[in-house]
């Protein structure tokens, strides 16, 4: 007979949804600081106020780690694109910094890469100083309101002073569009065999790769992706890497895709493929119809890896807009809209099913942690703080459900956990607050398994109104927002499996 540790209460899945308009109003009344924001993240980037969309340019420089994003500063919706800049020296605190580039003639400054030019291929750098270079997609509003297909071309930028000013090349756009209406988000790396640089542009159902010696003439060298994978459309903010397969010294090339619509629970979302690189063709050995999925919630787009991160470090880091194109207009916060995602590392590791992307957080965020308390099960709900990182492992866990239920005083509760039945983790946010923004918004999102083992282990982090879980040592990932009225103020644990480990972190603000 197996032991009934204790039985939560299955209203998890009976739970109503009470929008409380005082809660609201007192929060107004009060904002100021982020504090009493309603719905602010505390140790996500996100903008001081406007919108935000796709994470650009990251690249590491002496020191400072780059974000440059997507950003209208004229709105909280989408408008025409800027870059906005943010550096920051632990890849955990930010300091914001004016706008790096604004449209002109040629467009929007749409999405793109930033690469320091070690070698001067460009001939833009000073002083025997490496220029930074920006490579960005102009987006021209007016030839796609008169209805031309070319209206995306790729053009470049350079920075003498560490990314704080920019000066745009005269003979911009570097690569021009033959007749492709999506043709954009050119990520760009120095390929060390060929001695070349490397562009991976997106063009609606499949990835352009260019090269160039000195980044402003390109050559087209191949096509990847026609039929393979997710065909949900357009294809965008590709990127593409090598990466050691742990532990055996084997070298394999991952490429990042994110697609617009048909994600696996809907909207957008960012698919893998593993293969090889020649320096002129991206092949994957994988089934044409296997898609793999960086990350299986609903809040994460358009991530792509930092840049030039010192070969002493060596890690493949990951950051991605925690949103989703089916609601990102409509999500309920006042003064901002959007935040990233917290920094991953990427590794690939062999498993029983193949070869697989794994994601983890960056050790940088430990020193967020304050406060730890030592998880068990019990029918006692966990006091949960707004800012919080939860680890737990569970043992024979195979066959057994384990939900969690995050809740607050107005009667929202957030649901997640793993799902035996479907091998699946999930996370239901139906009853996690203000829900009826927008179509697509509500829903409870499934993420397989990738391997199947008795042991499951979790590692999540919630920041006010998102979670991002880490399942299987990050395995499995799914990040999604949620808005309660109040912040998730407890936490309980239903489940027969055996919880070996649990630990618990009150994180601090990154903006103290
Ligand atoms: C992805 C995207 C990119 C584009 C940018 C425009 O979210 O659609 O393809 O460059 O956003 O803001």
């Amino acid at each position: 007979m197996r032991p009934i540790i204790y039985c939560l209460p299955l209203l998890f899945y009976l739970l109503a949804c009470a929008s409380d308009t005082t809660t609201e109003m007192r929060k107004e009344s009060k904002r100021g600081s982020y504090e009493t924001e309603a719905h602010r993240p505390l140790f996500h980037f996100s903008p001081d106020s406007m919108w935000m969309n796709d994470p650009n340019g990251m690249v590491y420089c002496e020191g400072e780690y780059h974000l440059f994003y997507q950003y209208h500063p004229d709105s909280t919706v989408w408008g025409p694109m800027h870059w906005g800049h943010a550096v920051s020296e632990d890849l955990v605190h930010w300091e914001r910094l004016p706008i790096a580039l604004y449209p002109d003639s040629l467009g929007y400054i749409f999405s793109g890469s930033a690469i320091i030019d070690h070698r001067n291929t460009s001939g833009f750098g000073e002083n025997d100083q490496a220029p930074m270079i920006a490579i960005f997609t102009h987006h021209s509003a007016e030839g796609e309101k008169a209805g031309t297909n070319d209206f995306q071309s790729q053009s470049i930028a350079y920075s003498n002073d560490k990314g704080r000013t920019w000066t745009k090349y005269e003979g911009n756009p570097v690569l021009e569009n033959q007749g492709i209406r999506d043709f954009r988000d050119p990520k760009v790396i120095w390929h060390e065999a060929s001695k070349k640089w490397i562009m991976v542009l997106a063009a609606f159902d499949r990835i352009k790769i260019y090269s160039s010696a000195d980044l402003k003439a390109w050559k087209l060298e191949s096509d990847f992706g026609e039929g393979y994978g997710a065909q949900g459309r357009p294809w965008e903010c590709p990127d593409l890497f090598p990466l050691e397969v742990a532990g055996s010294g084997v070298e394999k090339w991952v490429m990042i895709v994110s697609i617009g619509r048909g994600a696996s629970n809907g909207g957008s979302g960012t698919q893998y493929f593993i293969g090889d690189f020649d320096g002129t063709t991206f092949t994957t050995n994988d089934p044409v119809e296997k898609t793999l999925w960086v990350d299986w919630g609903k809040d994460n787009y358009a991530g792509v890896t930092w840049s030039d991160i010192p070969a002493a470090d060596s890690r493949r880091i990951f950051m991605a807009w925690m949103s989703n194109w089916q609601y990102a207009q409509n999500v309920p916060t006042k003064k901002w809209r959007s935040a990233m995602t917290i920094p991953r590392s990427l590794e690939l590791r062999s498993t029983e099913n193949g070869m697989r992307l794994f994601s983890k957080p960056v050790q940088e965020l430990e020193q967020l942690r304050k406060e730890s308390t030592n998880i068990e099960l019990s029918e006692k709900p966990i006091a949960l703080p707004a800012l919080a990182e939860i680890q737990l492992v569970f043992d024979n866990a195979v066959q057994e459900d384990i939900l969690f239920r995050l809740s607050n005083d107005v009667g929202e509760s957030l649901i997640f956990g793993y799902d035996a039945r479907v091998e699946s983790f999930f996370v239901n946010r139906n009853y996690a607050g203000k829900t009826d923004f927008a179509e697509g918004f509500s829903g409870k999102h499934y993420a397989e398994r990738t391997i199947i083992k008795d042991e499951v282990s979790l590692h999540f982090f919630i920041d006010r109104s998102s979670i991002e879980i880490f399942a299987d040592e990050g395995a499995t990932c799914m990040t999604e927002l949620f808005f309660p009225n109040e912040d998730f103020s407890q936490m309980e644990i239903a489940t027969y499996a055996d919880l070996k480990e649990g630990v618990l972190y009150e994180l601090s603000s990154i903006w103290e």
